[in-house]
């Protein structure tokens, strides 16, 4: 080809940049690529942070988000403004990453503009359709749009060919938060967060799901009562997801509890830093549970189900379901028995060796050129 390959990079939200963000550096480091790198803006502090951190800006952006947004003004507003996105720049291809209503939309709009989309973190199932919800409908339908699969493990990458999906349209590429990791996290790093509470040991939570909104997240934040009133040595760091959903809830269950600290979302780099200090991770965050894994971090999942068996399989990882006095019983595991928590904290991570990025740009070359 004697002209530049333009490939659109398209997401919305805060994981899809952290985990884009070293794709995008990656292309930017090829001389034959054009890269255009399109936000939704479905979130808008979160995201205009979170780039900043990688050196990455956005060259367009659709500016959607408003407060508690609706799925169908989210994926109809994307829908829309990524055609005419599309029609404008006409790429060769576009990237998107997941399973967030942005990703849905505009492999949609792709598909419907004859562009080829490729696929990144692909292949994750949990094959309930409505949890994580719509979470596992968005990712399934990408995969029908998706002509190239980036999947991040080769049990992803199985879930794919399950579908039908031909082995020479997928490559198995490792996750790319743990090329985030390599940005982010440093060795003296230091936080006001991580003094104040010295000698205690540090369990970052956090809790955002739309499928466990209302009397799920409820049990889930009772139940991190009940862990710092058993355990007066833990210390809890919640960085609280914006969604009035999430934040009013959770001001109001544990606002009051002296053991557990609030605070405003951590900017990647303080996030990742503090990740790696910590002494484990409680979570419903997809995202997390990869961090956690690469960066030795036991974590128990605030879920029934998980399209990340990896990290489960791997030892690293513990699936508590949403129920208070189970996720209180497997907290309360690891932080009473050390053999739990080093079997746990020694465990391989599944998910990559950190370049993930350049097997991504170099499959998405070669099938595209
Ligand atoms: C979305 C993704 C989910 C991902 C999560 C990460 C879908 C369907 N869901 O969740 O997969 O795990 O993002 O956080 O795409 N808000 C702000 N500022 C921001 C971001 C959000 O105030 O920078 C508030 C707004 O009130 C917004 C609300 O949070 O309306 C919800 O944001 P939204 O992206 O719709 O969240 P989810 O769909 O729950
Ligand atoms: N994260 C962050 N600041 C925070 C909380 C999380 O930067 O205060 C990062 C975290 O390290 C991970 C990502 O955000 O990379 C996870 O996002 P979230 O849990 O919102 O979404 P999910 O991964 O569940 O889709």
């Amino acid at each position: 080809m004697d002209r530049k390959l333009k490939i659109l990079v398209a997401f919305g939200t805060r994981p899809e940049a952290i985990k884009m963000c070293p794709v995008i550096r990656e292309l930017y480091s090829r001389p034959n690529v054009e890269t255009v790198v399109c936000v939704t803006g479905q979130h808008r502090e979160l995201l205009t942070g979170t780039m900043g951190a990688f050196g990455v800006s956005a060259d367009v952006d659709l500016k959607l988000m408003k407060g508690s947004q609706s799925l169908v003004y989210v994926t109809s507003e994307v829908l829309m403004g990524m055609a005419r996105v599309l029609d404008e720049i006409r790429p060769d291809a576009v990237m998107v990453h997941g399973d967030t209503s942005s990703a849905f939309a505009t492999s949609l709009a792709a598909f419907y503009a004859g562009i080829p989309v490729g696929h990144v973190e692909a292949g994750l199932r949990t094959h309930d359709i409505y949890s994580p919800f719509p979470e596992e409908l968005n990712r399934r339908s990408i995969a029908m749009t998706a002509k190239l699969h980036f999947a991040p493990t080769s049990y992803a990458a199985n879930n794919l060919y399950e579908e039908g999906v031909s082995p020479d349209r997928v490559a198995v590429t490792g996750n790319t938060a743990v090329d985030a990791l390599k940005y982010t996290v440093t060795q003296g790093f230091e936080h006001s967060l991580l003094n104040d509470n010295y000698g205690k040991r540090l369990i970052f939570l956090t809790a955002h799901r739309r499928e466990s909104h209302g009397r799920i997240m409820a049990e889930m934040l009772m139940a991190v009562r009940e862990v710092a009133a058993r355990f007066d040595d833990v210390h809890f760091l919640c960085p609280v997801h914006p969604n009035p959903s999430v934040s009013e809830i959770t001001y109001k269950i544990l606002g009051e509890c002296k053991q557990v600290s609030l605070c405003a979302p951590l900017g990647v780099v303080e996030c990742h830093n503090i990740i790696s200090k910590c002494y484990m991770v409680l979570t419903d965050s997809g995202g997390l549970q990869e961090e956690a894994a690469a960066l030795g971090k036991p974590v128990v999942i605030m879920r029934n189900v998980t399209e990340r068996p990896e990290g489960i399989l791997a030892g690293v990882a513990r699936l508590a379901g949403t129920d208070r006095e189970q996720i209180v019983a497997t907290v309360s595991k690891v932080l009473s028995d050390l053999d739990t928590f080093e079997s746990m904290a020694s465990a391989k991570s599944p998910y990559g060796d950190g370049f993930a990025s350049k097997k991504i740009v170099d499959f998405l070359l070669k099938k595209i050129l």
